[in-house]
C-alpha cells in the first residue's frame, strides 16, 4: 500500500519520499570515528613495502582476492591490517551496504534527477524479476535484448540488406560520451571475436574531421549507421547523424532525391538507440528500427544496454550474452560478498585512502593488453563524470575532496612515456595494472613467447614501483656518487595487480562492473550523487549561444566577453576555404 509522508506539516508525494529518506541518512564521512582513525594511521604511517613483505610472508596471499575470474592482488598497496580494518569500518559507518542494496533494489538514489539507478538490471538473468514502480524491469530488458539480438543476427547473416540489396559490411556508430566510449572500447577489446567481413567504426566528435575520416573509403550501400543517443538531442550526435544521412544519400544517388527515396534508404541504413523514441521518429528513422532503453540507465553505465548494439552485431549475441554474464558475476560479488573480501569495495576504499588521506590526486590505469587501449578513456567518463562533484546529494558542500583524475595508457607504451614520473616524481600516483594470462595472438619471436616478454614488463614495473632501488644498491653497481640520487628509486609506489585468464567477453564485462562498483563505493563515502552530470550542461548551453556570433551575428557577438570576442575575431580573420 502506498503512503504519503508528512514533513513539516506538508504532505510529501511518494516519489520524493525515498529522496528525503536518502538525504536524511546522508552521513558525513569526515565526522565518523573511522575517518579520524584513518587520519591518525596516516600520520603514523611509515610506508615500507620491502619491510612489510619481509616481515609477513603471507602478505601477498592475505591481500589477494578473487571476484569472478579476476585475481586481484592488493598487497603492493600502502596499507597495513590496521588501515584496511579502519577503511572497512568507514564503509560501515557511512552505510555502504544499505546504499548498495538501495541501488540494486531500484530506489531513486539519483536524487537530483529523481531516478532509479539500475544498470545492474541490464544484466540480470533471463527469468529474474525486479519490479520497480509496478514494472518488471528485467522482463523489459530481455524484450529489448531479444530485439537487438534478432537484428544483430539478421545483419550478421546477410539477411538484412541495404537499399541496393547488398549485405552490411560496416557499422558506423554515431554517439558521444557513454553512447560512444563503451561500445568503442569494448569493440577494440573484443576484436578477436568480431565476425570476419564485419567492421565497426565510431564517430563521436563534432569536429567534421571525425565523420569525414571514419566514412572515408566506405561504400554507403554496405554501411549501416547506428545513431546512439540516450536523449536524441545531443548536438554532436544529431549533427553527425545529419551529416551521415547526407553522405549516405549522396553516395547512393549522387543527386538530390525525393523524400520517399530518402526515407527508403534511411530505413535500410539507419537504426537508432535511444530512450526518446519520439525524437527518433522525428529524425526520420523508422521506430521499428529503434531500440530503446530507460532513464534509469546512465549514459556512462549503458554499454550493456541497447547502446551496445554495434558490439552485439560485431561479436554476435552469444558473445554479448557472455559479456553481460561477466557484469552479472561482479554484481553478485559486490552484492553478496562480505566487505572484507569484496573487491570493488576494497578498491574503492583504497582510492579513498590515497586520495583523501594520503593526498594523491590522480589514479593511473595501465592495462598490459593492447586490446584495452581505450579502457582508461572509458574509465575517465565512468569515474570522473560520476564522482567529479562539489556538492553532496542534499546540496550541501562536500566535506572532503572528491573525484580523483583517472588516466592511463596501455603498457608498455606508458613505460616509454610517463612512467618516469610515477617512479621518481614527487606525486603519489596509485596505479592499477591489468593483464591476462592467455593472449589473443600467441606470437613468438624466435624462441621467445612475446606475451611472456610483455608480462615480464608488468611484473617488473609493479616490483620496481613497490620495492625501488636504494642508493646503496645503485652505488654497488659502481655508479659515480654524483648521479646516485638520480638513479635511486624510492619505491613504496602503490599498485594493484589485476589478472584474468584471458580477455574474453565475460572478463571484459567483469572489469567494467568492477570499476562501476568501486566508483559507487567512493561516491557513497563522499555522500554525492554519482549518477547525475550537471557539470556538462553550462558549456553545452553557451556553445549554442556562441554559434551565431561565430557566424557573424553582431548582437550575439556583443554579448560575449572580451576574450571570447577576440577569439572569435581571430577565427573570422583566419578561417579560409568554403564548406564542402
Ligand atoms: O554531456 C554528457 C552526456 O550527457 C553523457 O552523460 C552522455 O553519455 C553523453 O552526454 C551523451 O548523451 P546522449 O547519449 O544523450 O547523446
Amino acid at each position: 500500500m502506498r503512503h504519503s509522508l508528512t514533513v513539516a506539516g506538508a504532505i510529501v508525494p511518494l516519489r520524493f519520499q525515498v529522496k528525503l529518506l536518502h538525504m536524511t541518512s546522508l552521513i558525513d564521512a569526515t565526522g565518523t570515528p573511522a575517518w579520524q582513525e584513518l587520519s591518525s594511521l596516516a600520520a603514523a604511517l611509515r610506508p615500507d613495502l620491502r619491510g612489510w613483505f619481509a616481515a609477513d610472508p603471507s602478505r601477498a596471499q592475505r591481500y589477494t582476492f578473487t571476484a569472478g575470474d579476476l585475481y586481484v592482488d592488493l598487497s603492493k598497496n600502502l596499507v597495513t591490517d590496521d588501515v584496511l580494518a579502519a577503511l572497512l569500518r568507514l564503509a560501515q559507518q557511512v552505510g555502504l551496504e544499505a546504499k548498495r542494496d538501495a541501488m540494486f533494489a531500484g530506489e531513486r538514489i539519483n536524487v537530483t534527477e529523481n531516478r532509479s539507478v539500475l544498470h545492474t538490471a541490464l544484466r540480470r538473468a533471463r527469468g529474474d524479476s525486479l519490479v520497480v514502480d509496478g514494472v518488471d524491469v528485467v522482463a523489459e530488458v530481455h524484450q529489448t535484448l531479444d530485439a537487438v539480438y534478432a537484428f544483430a543476427r539478421k545483419v550478421r547473416s546477410g539477411e538484412w540488406v541495404g537499399v541496393t540489396g547488398q549485405p552490411i559490411k560496416t557499422v558506423v556508430n554515431i554517439g558521444i560520451g557513454g553512447s560512444d566510449l563503451g561500445p568503442a572500447m569494448a569493440y577494440e577489446a573484443l576484436r578477436p571475436y568480431v565476425a570476419d567481413g564485419l567492421e565497426c567504426r565510431f564517430v563521436s566528435n563534432i569536429d567534421p574531421t571525425d565523420l569525414a575520416q571514419k566514412t572515408a573509403g566506405l561504400d554507403p550501400a554496405t554501411t549501416l549507421v547506428i545513431v546512439a543517443s540516450k536523449t536524441f538531442t545531443t548536438l554532436e550526435t544529431m549533427t553527425n547523424a545529419r551529416l551521415a544521412r547526407a553522405w549516405l544519400l549522396d553516395g547512393l544517388y549522387g543527386r538530390p532525391v525525393d523524400d520517399a527515396t530518402a526515407h527508403q534508404a534511411v530505413s535500410k541504413h539507419f537504426v537508432a538507440v535511444s530512450t526518446a523514441l519520439d525524437k527518433v521518429a522525428a529524425f526520420g528513422i523508422d521506430p521499428a528500427n529503434a531500440f530503446g532503453f530507460w532513464d534509469w540507465v546512465g549514459g556512462r553505465y549503458s554499454v550493456d544496454s541497447a547502446i551496445g548494439t554495434s558490439l552485439a552485431i560485431a561479436v554476435g549475441p552469444e558473445a554479448f550474452d557472455s559479456f553481460l554474464g561477466g557484469f552479472r558475476a561482479i554484481d553478485e560479488h559486490f552484492e553478496k560478498t562480505p566487505l572484507a573480501s569484496n573487491v570493488p569495495v576494497l578498491m574503492g576504499l583504497l582510492n579513498i585512502w590515497y586520495h583523501n588521506v594520503l593526498g594523491a590526486s590522480s589514479h593511473a590505469v595501465l592495462p598490459y593488453a593492447q586490446s584495452l587501449s581505450r579502457f582508461a578513456a572509458y574509465l575517465q567518463q565512468l569515474t570522473m563524470e560520476s564522482n567529479g562533484k562539489r556538492v553532496r546529494a542534499d546540496g550541501s558542500p562536500v566535506t572532503s575532496d572528491t573525484g580523483e583524475v583517472f588516466w592511463g595508457e596501455p603498457g608498455t607504451n606508458g613505460q616509454h612515456a610517463f612512467y618516469q614520473l610515477i617512479h621518481q616524481g614527487t606525486q603519489l600516483i596509485p596505479a592499477d595494472f591489468i593483464a591476462v594470462a592467455t593472449p589473443a595472438y600467441p606470437l613468438k619471436d624466435g624462441a621467445t613467447d612475446v606475451h611472456e616478454l610483455f608480462l615480464s614488463n608488468f611484473f617488473a614495473q609493479t616490483k620496481a614501483l613497490a620495492f625501488g632501488k636504494t642508493a646503496d644498491e645503485v652505488r654497488a653497481e659502481g655508479t659515480p656518487e654524483a648521479i646516485v640520487p638520480a638513479r635511486t628509486f624510492p619505491g613504496n609506489r602503490p599498485t594493484t595487480s589485476i589478472m584474468a585468464p584471458a580477455l574474453t567477453p565475460s572478463v571484459l564485462g567483469q572489469l567494467i562492473a568492477l570499476y562501476e562498483h568501486l566508483t559507487f563505493t567512493q561516491g557513497v563515502v563522499w555522500g554525492i550523487d554519482s549518477f547525475d552530470q550537471w557539470g556538462v550542461e553550462l558549456g553545452k548551453k553557451l556553445a549554442l549561444e556562441i554559434a551565431p556570433a561565430i557566424g557573424g551575428d553582431a548582437g550575439a557577438l556583443a554579448d560575449q566577453d572580451a576574450s571570447t570576442q577576440a577569439l572569435i575575431a581571430y577565427y573570422r580573420t583566419h578561417r579560409t576555404g568554403d564548406v564542402a
